[in-house]
């Protein structure tokens, strides 16, 4: 991931989110309703601000950034890491522009070697990590895979999209044993 970094959230990553919540795959697929139905003018601050503050409630949530410049590409949190222990759920999305070199895959792959490695080497000390996507959702479905997290079946109904719309999910997860996806590699 040379050309990539993790990096926490900034105040001034505000007018990069501004710009990736008018693409409409991550208004619908990666916000919840309450970013996708708020003003349009309002959107970016109701995303970006409770997430500036939300290492403290238990999520770690990243700017997926370029190396050179620091400039966000996209975002990948880490979420619910007390609700059961050892284990957390995954969420990410890329703006458009950054779309179609892998960068999730390997951000995704980065981070959870993070959360697997021990709290004394200042990672999470996961066991197990966990996404869902919708299955109409494919590129996702193919990111999950090639960062190492194998599909554990169908959640039916599961994910409720803005529109109210439910779309069966498939469950993905990697285990802190578990080798690195095919990622690691890109
Ligand atoms: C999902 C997302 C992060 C992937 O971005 P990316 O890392 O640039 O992914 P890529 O474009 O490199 O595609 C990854 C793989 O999926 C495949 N893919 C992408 N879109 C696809 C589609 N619509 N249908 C089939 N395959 C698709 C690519 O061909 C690629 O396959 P490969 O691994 O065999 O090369 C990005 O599309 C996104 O932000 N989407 C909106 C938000 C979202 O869906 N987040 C996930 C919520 S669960």
């Amino acid at each position: 991931m040379d050309d990539l970094v993790l990096r926490p959230l900034r105040e001034d990553d505000e007018p990069a989110v501004a710009e990736a919540l008018q693409d409409v795959d991550i208004l619908r697929w990666a916000v919840g309703s309450a970013v996708a139905e708020a003003p349009h003018q309002d959107r970016a601050r109701a995303w970006l601000l409770p997430r500036l503050s939300s290492w403290d409630t238990g999520s770690a949530v990243f700017a997926i950034a370029d190396a050179l410049h620091g400039r966000m590409l996209g975002a990948l949190s880490i979420r619910e890491v007390n609700r059961l222990p050892d284990q957390a759920v995954v969420t990410y999305w890329l703006r458009p522009g950054a779309r179609g070199k892998g960068a999730a895959a390997r951000a995704l792959n980065a981070a959870a070697r993070w959360g697997f490695s021990s709290v004394e080497e200042g990672g999470l000390g996961l066991h197990r990590l966990t996404l869902d996507h919708a299955v109409l959702n494919l590129g996702s479905c193919r990111v999950a895979t090639r960062a190492g997290f194998g599909i554990e079946g169908t959640m039916r109904d599961f994910y409720v999209d803005a529109t109210g719309t439910r779309h069966d999910s498939h469950l993905h997860a990697r285990l802190a044993t578990d080798p690195d996806g095919e990622a690691a590699r890109l």
